[in-house]
């Protein structure tokens, strides 16, 4: 990796029962498993592993921008060519996850580009996430739930199909609506009716925002999208008004170190903001976004916190609480997920 030769050993990470509120389907293949669909289903990629991971995964010399980010969910919209694919990359994403020690997730997927390789209608592929998600959850004993995400770069419309599926799907697990894509270019404002009349059908908020744009995006992340969490938003520090609305909000930080640094928001990892953040007083949580895309695990995020941003070990279980405080559960299951965990950081 680029700067980052660990010291300590990861199995004092990898012990600690974790949560993550941050994470992409998508972002979360494993590259052995596209290569075997690219060979079943005929797709022009490259036959070896080393070159497929360079398309699909961040090297240590390219450029460390957005776009070149944003470029690898392209090339991962080739593999979902069928229900056993997407049911198969479901199944490994959570079953990844409970390797790692991860007790409680919330996976995020896009249906759109799920559902645009093969034309499948979105509410199949929504059963299918779903379905495999569930299932895979209990036989590794992990709380699972589910987020439908849209992008800002494509349209209102398919927003709307997918907002009105995930409002209707809440009886099979998904509990939030997130948006993400371009933030640099595209405004949230459009679609603020879709995410209001799915907060009001009892879907929770997430949005990306304070990543790749300013903190106004942040404020308007809260005022206009009615946002209960940020993805990212680390950029919230560059505007003391909105440090002070998130902490009036209670609005809660999906941090997502690695990413950040790999999409050009901060120049090393060390200069990322969030010790600042927790100084500050804000509500952040440490979570990977795409640990596949970016070569991670959440115990592996937790190392790099520890080891590069001096968080300590008592901070990192505070991230941890205040990512299941944060979390989109009922507050019975909140009640019971906090005491398991605290029994496994004592
Ligand atoms: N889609 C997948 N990862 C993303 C990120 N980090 N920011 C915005 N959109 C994304
Ligand atoms: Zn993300």
């Amino acid at each position: 990796m680029r700067e980052y030769p660990p010291t300590t050993s990861l199995n004092i990470f990898l012990v600690l029962p974790k949560a993550e509120l941050h994470r992409h389907l998508e972002g979360s293949l494993r590259i052995e498993t596209m290569l075997e669909i690219a060979n079943e289903h005929g797709l022009t990629v490259p036959a070896s592993i080393v070159h497929l991971s360079d398309m699909v995964q961040i090297g240590e010399n390219e450029p460390y921008t957005f776009s070149n980010f944003l470029e690898k969910f392209k090339t991962l919209r080739l593999f979902y060519r069928s229900p056993e694919v997407i049911t198969r990359v479901t199944r490994e994403a959570v079953e990844d996850a409970a390797r790692d020690n991860v007790r409680y997730m919330e996976l995020r997927f896009t249906p759109v580009a799920l559902s645009r390789a093969e034309r499948f209608p979105l509410h199949d592929v929504m059963d299918w996430v779903c379905k495999s998600a569930t299932e895979t959850a209990e036989k590794f004993g992990i709380d699972v739930k589910l987020i439908a995400s849209v992008n800002r770069h494509e349209s209102t419309e398919l927003a709307e199909q997918v907002a009105w599926i995930a409002s209707n799907y809440q009886d099979k697990g998904i509990v939030g609506l997130d948006i993400a894509g371009n933030e640099a270019e595209f405004s949230g404002k459009p679609f603020a009716p879709i995410f209001r009349e799915a907060k009001e059908s009892g879907l929770k908020i997430t949005v990306h925002a304070g990543e790749w744009g300013g903190a106004e995006n942040v404020r308007e992340a809260i005022e206009v999208l009615g946002a209960d969490r940020i993805g990212h938003g680390v950029r919230v520090m560059e505007d003391e008004n909105v440090v002070a609305l998130a902490k009036e909000r209670g609005t809660v930080f999906e941090v997502c170190v690695t990413s950040n640094h790999q999409s050009g928001v901060t120049p090393t990892l060390k200069a990322h903001p969030l010790s600042k953040m927790i100084e500050a007083g804000l509500k952040t949580t440490i979570n990977t976004d795409d640990p596949s895309i970016s070569r991670i695990s959440l115990s592996s995020e937790f190392q790099m916190a520890n080891e590069k941003l001096g968080l300590s070990m008592k901070t990192l279980k505070e991230q941890t609480i205040n990512a299941l405080q944060a979390a989109f559960v009922s507050e019975e299951d909140r009640e019971r997920l906090v005491k398991e965990f605290k029994r496994g950081l004592e």
